[in-house]
């Protein structure tokens, strides 16, 4: 479910999201919940899953800019149309400054179980330059008061590289979100995306370009403090708790995996389909006005791409990829013989040095038998 809007947009950030004034006119935050249960209804119209929904994530832009009952509402009009699982794990991404007690506890009493904060960091001086809008205690807040909601899971995202950012600034980051009691968290290196306001500065010489081997030794640190305590990798940014990593994440990897992606600009992945929508959230609005889907495209994924994307995927995760053929055996025992893979049973899986060339990986094993 993407949620398209934000109260202030990050300097760094192209997501498809608008704030009050990017959106122009025509079209209104207050109705969104409404245009996402038609598009569920009209999904629904046509397609079903073979098996009850096991995960819903929304993401954005910024959900919990809608008050909480829009989405326990269209969480609810999910579940009567294609059903959740007992076992449903629905998550919600939150701004640290947008959530408190009483909106966590009505997701909660609503049914959602997990909730994923946008923290980036622990230093002033850093959040400052990702212009964000939280100081630095708000997260352990948050934390606390989505526990006290009956949050059982909590993850923070985590940003890296940002120019202005010390060694120091990186580890009391970590050490602030394991202190805060999450059991999950996302660490990215900063990507200067074209066309924001960060790509415009460093154009301007204002900042410095992200250097990438201060980047590679501060997902190290993050590798060290995360496991030492107690978190384990499970995909290249992701770290998380004995069995507390994100079964929806985990589907994106999977390359059998099938999603619906509702909102504007959101993906899907049903049968061999790619399906994306559109993306401005007037167009979309106006398409389901008129009872259409609002898909902007779709293509169907051939064997070669699924072939590359297993590779790409598998190659990722921690539970690593077994060997597939004899020249695919080959250039994984040579991965292993250069320290980038080890060999984990009858599968292999990237070392810490290969988690930081893993495309390098990617391309000598989709390669290998091409
Ligand atoms: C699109 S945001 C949505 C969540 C929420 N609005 C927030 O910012 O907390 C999801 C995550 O993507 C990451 N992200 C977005 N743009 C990025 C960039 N240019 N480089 C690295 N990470 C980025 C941030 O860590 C962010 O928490
Ligand atoms: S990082 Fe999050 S809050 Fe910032 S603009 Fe992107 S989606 Fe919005």
């Amino acid at each position: 479910m993407h949620v398209p809007y934000c109260r202030t947009r990050c300097g760094y950030c192209d997501f498809n999201t608008y704030t009050a004034a990017e959106l122009g006119p025509g079209v209104s935050q207050a109705s969104f919940a409404g245009d996402l249960v038609t598009e569920i209804d009209l999904v629904g119209e046509q397609w079903h899953p073979e098996a009850p929904v096991d995960t819903v994530f929304f993401g954005g832009g910024t959900p919990t800019m809608l008050p909480a009952s829009d989405l326990v509402g269209v969480l609810d009009r999910i579940d009567e149309v294609f059903g959740l699982a007992s076992d449903v794990e629905v998550t919600t991404e939150a701004n640290p400054e947008s959530v408190d007690y009483d909106y966590l506890a009505e997701l909660r009493s609503g049914g959602f179980t997990r909730l994923s904060l946008g923290m980036q960091s622990a230093s002033t001086a850093v959040l400052a330059a990702l212009d964000r809008a939280h100081t630095p205690g708000r997260v352990q807040r948050v934390v606390a008061e989505a526990r006290a909601a009956g949050f059982q899971r909590v993850s923070v995202d985590l940003i890296y590289g940002t120019p202005g950012e010390s060694d120091d600034d990186w580890r009391d980051s970590l050490n602030a979100a394991v202190e805060a009691g999450v059991d999950h968290v996302s660490a990215y290196a900063l990507t200067v995306e074209d066309g924001t306001a960060m790509a415009a500065a460093v154009r301007r010489g204002k900042l410095p370009v992200p250097d990438p081997d201060i980047a590679a030794a501060r997902y190290e640190v993050a590798d060290e403090i995360l496991t030492g305590a107690g978190f384990e990798w499970y995909e290249i940014s992701n770290w998380a708790r004995p069995g507390q990593q994100c079964r929806h994440n985990l589907g994106y990897w999977d390359v059998d995996a099938q999603w619906w992606g509702f909102g504007p600009g959101a993906h899907g992945h049903v049968g061999d389909l790619r399906l994306v929508n559109v993306k401005h959230p007037k167009l979309y609005a106006e398409e389901l006005a008129a009872d259409r889907l609002p898909l902007a495209e779709y293509e169907v994924v051939s064997a070669e791409e699924r072939r590359l994307e297993r590779i790409m995927l598998s190659v990722r995760l921690r539970r690593g990829v077994s060997p597939w053929s004899d020249s695919a055996r080959q250039v994984l025992e040579q991965l292993v013989a250069e320290g980038l893979m080890t060999r984990v049973g009858e599968r292999f899986v990237l070392s810490r040095t290969g988690r930081l060339l893993a495309d390098t990986a990617t391309l000598r094993l989709a390669e290998a038998d091409a």
